[in-house]
């Protein structure tokens, strides 16, 4: 079935944390990788009646085989590059380091929304976790695929917390970055109707700061502070501003 034919028949119309709303149809996502954050987001994708198409370097061994049982019959797995195929969205859920070379074997993905939820990160001496690189891994994957709508999204919270966000008592904030903000739109309509609000925090150039957001967040754990980012959405710059209205 189209695409077009699915968004008549499926049509979702989704209210964000800054008052608009966007109708989200149904779509056929490939969660690239079959780790932890593939494990939490893919069977929760497919209940809201997406296509889910796992790509793996081993489609047939059990343990992809389980998550494909859990995902539902909506879904399916195989080779990562023939995973993204008739992807609309595509996940990139693998480690910082191979990232690229797995985006680079992946094909034409001209087009396509690609989500990037990955953080790059190095052990330093002192024990906290760094940042590896100049240029954050959702600049890099955009220079591969210059084409592919490439949105920053999910990297700020744990996979626990995708799979279940009422582990959480306020809802979690997911900031989103990335040059196209129809894609935005789109993404963010997805981590609505996950259970989540997510903000859109500009073009692609400040994924190195969203990627900081887990660094910080992975640092604090240091220090025994365990949190999930929130934003407490305020409607108006007065409100914003305060009892004052002070300008800046
Ligand atoms: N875990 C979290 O709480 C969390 C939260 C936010 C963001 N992230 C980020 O999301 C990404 C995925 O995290 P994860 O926890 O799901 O990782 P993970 O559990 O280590 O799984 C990553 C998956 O990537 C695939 N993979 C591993 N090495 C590969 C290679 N050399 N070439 C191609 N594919 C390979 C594997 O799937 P197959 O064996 O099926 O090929 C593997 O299951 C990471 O970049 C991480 O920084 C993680």
């Amino acid at each position: 079935m189209s695409i077009n034919k699915l968004a008549k028949k499926n049509l979702v119309t989704l209210f964000f944390l800054f008052g608009f709303s966007i109708n989200i149809s149904a779509e056929t996502v490939a969660l690239i990788g079959t780790g932890s954050v593939s494990s939490a987001l893919g069977p929760k994708i497919a209940n809201l009646g997406h296509k889910v198409i796992y790509g793996s370097r081993n489609p047939q061994s059990d343990s992809v085989k389980l998550l494909v049982e859990k995902t539902g019959p909506n879904s399916s797995a195989t080779s990562q590059n023939l995973a993204v195929q008739d992807a609309q969205i595509v996940i990139i859920a693998v480690p910082w380091d191979v990232a690229e070379e797995v985006v680079r074997n992946l094909g034409d993905l001209s087009g396509k929304i690609i989500i990037d939820p990955i953080n790059p990160r190095i052990m330093s001496d002192d024990g906290f976790v760094d940042y590896p690189s100049n240029m954050s891994i959702s600049e890099k994957i955009q220079n591969i695929a210059p084409e592919a709508k490439v949105v920053k999204a999910f990297n700020t919270l744990g996979a626990d917390t995708m799979a279940n966000p009422d582990l959480v008592k306020y809802p979690i904030t997911i900031p989103v970055v990335g040059n196209d903000r129809s894609a935005k739109l789109t993404v963010m309509a997805l981590i609505k109707a996950l259970g989540f609000n997510s903000v859109d925090l500009g073009p692609i150039r400040f994924a190195h700061i969203v990627e900081g957001f887990y660094l910080l967040r992975a640092n604090a754990r240091l220090y025994g502070q365990y949190f999930e980012w929130y934003l407490f959405p305020t409607t108006t710059r007065e409100q914003y501003s305060g009892p004052n209205n002070v300008k800046f």
